[in-house]
C-alpha cells in the first residue's frame, strides 16, 4: 500500500465514522427530555438491560424475569395461586387504566409450561400530584392539587417524586395486606417492589376485568345484595379502625355478583386521624347516595344508622 493511499482513506474515513455517531446521538433524547424519564422508568430500564445480560433469554416471550423475590411479599396464608418460583415469566398483556397518579396493567406471571395467574400491576406514577402526608395526621388525596404543599412536591426532583410514589405504593400494600388478613374483600396483594404492586386480578381467566360498580346494572335484590355487602365490608374495616377514605362507585368492582373494594392507599384511621369520621361520614354517604339513585330505597340504606354502627364498631361514642 503506497503511503499517500493510506493517509487518504483515513482522513477520508475519520470525519465520515465521527458524522455516523453524531447522528445517532442526536438520535438520542435531549437533556431537556431525559429529564421526563421517571425514576421508575430509570429502574425498569436498569432491569432490562440486567435481564439483557443473563446467558439465557426471558422465555416463552416474556418481558421480564419474575420480580417475586425483589419486593416485599403479600400476608399468609398465602392463595395457592400465587406462583413464586423464580424462573416464572412476567408478560405484559395490556393496560387496564391509566390515570394521574397510576397505571393499572394485566400481567400474566407464570411458567412457560406450568402454572400461570393473571396479576394486575398498579404502577404509581412520579409525576402525580397527590401528596403522601400521614404522618400530619389527614391525607386530603385530589383536594390537595393545587395547595402550596403540592407546588413545592412539583419542584422536587424526579428522585424526590418517586419517592412520594413509593410511598403510595407502600401504603396501599400495607392498606390491603391487613385488609386482606382481616377478612374485607380486597385483591390479594401479591407483592410490592418500588412503585409497583401486584395484586389479585379481579376478573375472568380471559382477561377480561370485572366492571366497576358504576358500570353494574341490576334490579332491586341485586342492588340489596351489593349493598349489604359492601355494610358488611365496612363493618369489618370499622372494627380494625379503618375506613376506606375514597369510597365511591369507581373504587368498588362486581365480580360475578361479589363485591370487591380497590384503590385503598389513603385508608384512614377512623381513632388516629382527627378527620377520621369525617371521612367515614363522606365514604358512607358517597355510596348511599349511589344506591339511592339506582332505587334503593331509603329505608334499606339509612346513612346516618350506618355511620352510627361503623362509628360505634370502631369504639368512638
Ligand atoms: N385488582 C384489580 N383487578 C382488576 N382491575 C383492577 C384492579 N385494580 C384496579 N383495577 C382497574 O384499574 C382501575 C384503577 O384502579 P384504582 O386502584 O382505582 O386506581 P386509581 O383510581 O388511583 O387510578 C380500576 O377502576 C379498575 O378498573
Ligand atoms: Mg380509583
Amino acid at each position: 500500500m503506497r503511503k499517500h493511499d493510506f493517509d487518504f482513506d483515513r482522513l477520508d474515513e475519520q470525519p465520515a465514522r465521527r458524522k455516523s455517531r453524531r447522528a445517532r446521538f442526536d438520535d438520542e433524547p435531549e437533556p431537556s427530555r431525559r429529564g421526563r424519564l421517571t425514576e421508575e422508568e430509570r429502574v425498569r430500564l436498569a432491569h432490562q438491560r440486567a435481564d439483557a445480560y443473563t446467558e439465557t433469554a426471558i422465555p416463552g416471550g416474556g418481558d421480564r424475569w419474575s420480580t417475586w423475590a425483589d419486593g416485599e411479599q403479600g400476608p399468609h396464608p398465602r392463595p395457592s395461586w400465587v406462583i413464586t418460583q423464580l424462573a416464572a415469566v412476567d408478560t405484559e398483556l395490556g393496560v387496564l387504566k391509566t390515570g394521574k397518579e397510576a397505571d393499572v396493567h394485566l400481567v400474566r406471571r407464570g411458567l412457560p409450561d406450568g402454572p400461570q395467574s393473571l396479576l394486575t400491576a398498579k404502577r404509581y406514577r412520579s409525576n402525580e400530584h397527590r401528596m403522601f402526608h400521614r404522618d400530619a395526621g389527614y391525607l386530603e388525596g385530589r383536594r390537595m392539587r393545587r395547595s402550596r404543599e403540592m407546588r413545592a412536591i412539583e419542584t422536587r426532583t424526579a428522585f424526590g417524586r418517586n419517592l412520594i410514589a413509593e410511598q403510595w405504593a407502600v401504603a396501599e400494600f400495607a392498606a390491603l395486606s391487613r385488609l386482606w388478613s382481616a377478612g374485607v374483600p380486597v385483591p390479594y396483594p401479591v407483592q410490592r417492589s418500588g412503585t409497583e404492586l401486584l395484586l389479585e386480578f379481579i376478573g375472568d381467566e380471559d382477561g377480561t376485568a370485572a366492571p366497576r360498580l358504576a358500570q353494574v346494572r341490576t334490579d332491586e335484590d341485586g342492588l340489596r345484595d351489593l349493598w349489604y355487602q359492601l355494610v358488611s365490608a365496612l363493618e369489618t374495616m370499622a372494627a380494625h379502625g379503618l375506613a376506606h377514605g375514597d369510597l365511591s362507585a369507581y373504587n368498588l368492582m362486581v365480580h360475578h355478583g361479589r363485591l370487591v373494594l380497590i384503590d385503598l392507599p389513603q385508608v384512614v384511621d377512623i381513632v388516629a386521624n382527627p378527620r377520621g369520621l369525617e371521612f367515614l361520614d363522606r365514604d358512607v354517604r358517597n355510596a348511599a347516595s349511589w344506591f339511592a339513585a339506582r332505587g334503593l330505597p331509603p329505608e334499606v340504606l339509612d346513612p346516618d344508622a350506618l355511620v352510627g354502627e361503623l362509628r360505634q364498631a370502631a369504639g368512638l361514642p
